[in-house]
């Protein structure tokens, strides 16, 4: 900084035509930096590539380019070391950098800014920047389907309660409806590896908003710093944030697969089910009643999701209105995008290391099974097979589900006499269909809850992991 800070508060890189200096308020409700500055290596990164690209084509000398990569490589360390002096006057992560360089190699510094715009620059940086979040993201996504993998594997025959309105339905086994979230999961991936390529274009080049006068090689550029290409028009390089819009909404799909299994974690851990128990070390108890332990941190991944969808919303709405091209709007798309790639990060992990330290249950899945007449649809199914139509099927079933309520027995409970009663179609073969393992096992085709089925599902997965 200079060593008069008046002197310093007053100019800005902007400011040679203005009578007077920035409003305080206005000042702090301008600058970015307080938060942009988390953008500072890949600014650092795009502006070493402008300025090779600079040096290659004769538009500044090599000397320069030298400079530039000395000052900016002290910038680096600073920066990394926590050293360097952020300051608002400087407005934002661009302005405090450039300054600073000028500082270190003066001239140099001050040519770095040729045939380039903040706009440009900073739509740059930030798809440097939300492109490499998406890489520690998928690495992320990852482990969690793999300790997904890894879970469904162990329960592939443990048997549960599939449910419809939160009835019990049908068998199913808890690996089952675990790789149900696996799917999840593995579009959410598929989700975000898409949206990448579209963050992944180069909107260096663009300048302001038409492109500049000097001749600038954009494909090398693009190439130094891994883009997959150019942004081919300069006034949408600089004017659309429909990567981070893109990328937000895949985020809040993903958040709402998180807040599902939260939400079922949540239930399931609860005595009246007490499907599972969730590992100490993710629940809190409460300061007043000695007894409880809350699944805290599920309920937090459920309660985060309504914050990404927010970010999405806002991001929607900051661009809707914008006439073309760039404006300072465009500046708020910063924090949300920050907010919820830190938010799906952590809720992602969380997930996953709560998941390796579940305990299942299975007795109590097992007994929860036994309560709903889970098996009335293998009923219909065999009676079916044995000529009835399926309506008249699903009335004769019914009303054995009738009787056997009454008796408080289950199906499977009632004796062959009995069932017999209900059709003159049921055989002495019958009661091997009513038990939950027959009646998951007869669900072996791709997609079905067969444990057979269930560890071909895992057994792709895996080979495509
Ligand atoms: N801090 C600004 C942003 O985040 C950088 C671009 C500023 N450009 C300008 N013409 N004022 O968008």
């Amino acid at each position: 900084m200079a060593d008069d800070p008046m002197q310093e508060d007053t100019h800005k890189p902007w400011s040679g035509r203005f009578g007077e200096p920035l409003d305080r308020l206005a000042q702090r409700f301008n600058a970015s930096v307080t938060f942009d500055q988390r953008l500072a290596e890949h600014d650092i990164e795009g502006s070493l590539a402008h300025a090779r690209m600079l040096g290659r084509c004769g538009i500044i000398p090599a000397k320069d380019v030298a400079d530039i990569e000395r000052g900016m490589a002290e910038i680096l360390a600073e920066v990394r070391a926590g050293r360097f002096a952020w300051s608002i006057e400087r407005e934002d992560v661009h302005l405090n950098i450039e300054s600073r360089l000028t500082e270190l190699v003066g001239d140099a510094g001050k040519r770095l800014h040729t045939a380039r715009s903040r706009n440009d620059q900073v739509a740059t940086d930030m798809r440097l920047w939300l492109r490499a979040e998406i890489d520690g993201l998928l690495g992320v996504l990852k482990a969690l389907r793999t300790r997904i993998l890894d879970i469904a594997e162990q329960h592939a025959a443990t048997l549960m309660p599939g449910y419809t309105h939160l009835q019990v339905a049908q068998p199913v086994t808890f690996g089952h409806h675990l790789m149900a979230y696996y799917e999840m999961f593995s579009r959410d991936t598929e989700r975000l590896v898409d949206c990448r390529r579209r963050v992944n274009r180069l909107p260096l080049g663009a300048s302001a908003l038409a492109g500049t006068s000097y001749p600038i090689d954009r494909e090398s550029v693009a190439k130094e710093l891994g883009f997959e290409g150019v942004c081919e028009n300069s006034l949408d390089a600089v004017a659309d944030r429909d990567f981070a819009v893109e990328f937000l909404a895949a985020a809040s799909l993903s958040m709402t697969h998180v807040s599902r299994i939260a939400e079922e974690l949540i239930l399931w851990m609860n005595p009246r089910f007490g499907f599972v128990k969730l590992a100490d070390r993710f629940c809190t108890g409460s300061s007043i009643m000695p007894q409880k332990k809350n699944p805290d941190m599920a309920e937090l991944m459920r309660g985060k999701t309504g914050r990404v969808y927010g970010s999405l919303v806002a991001m929607l709405t900051v661009t809707k209105g914008q006439p073309l091209t760039y404006n300072k709007d465009n500046q708020e798309d910063k924090e949300p995008l920050f907010d919820a790639v830190d938010t799906l990060r952590d809720v992602l992990s969380l997930l996953t290391e709560m998941l390796g330290g579940l305990t299942v249950n299975a007795e109590r899945m097992r007994a929860a099974l036994s309560e709903g007449y889970a098996t009335a649809t293998d009923l219909a199914d065999y009676l079916v097979r044995k000529g009835l139509p399926f309506r008249d099927a699903h009335e004769v079933v019914a009303k054995a589900v009738k009787t056997a309520e009454a008796a408080g027995k289950d199906l499977a409970e009632l004796s062959l006499p009995e069932l017999k009663a209900f059709s003159p179609l049921v055989g002495d073969d019958v009661l091997k269909f009513l038990t939950p393992e027959g009646s998951v096992a007869s669900r072996s085709h791709i997609g079905g809850t067969a444990p057979t089925a269930v560890r071909a599902a895992i057994a792709r997965a895996r080979s495509r992991l």
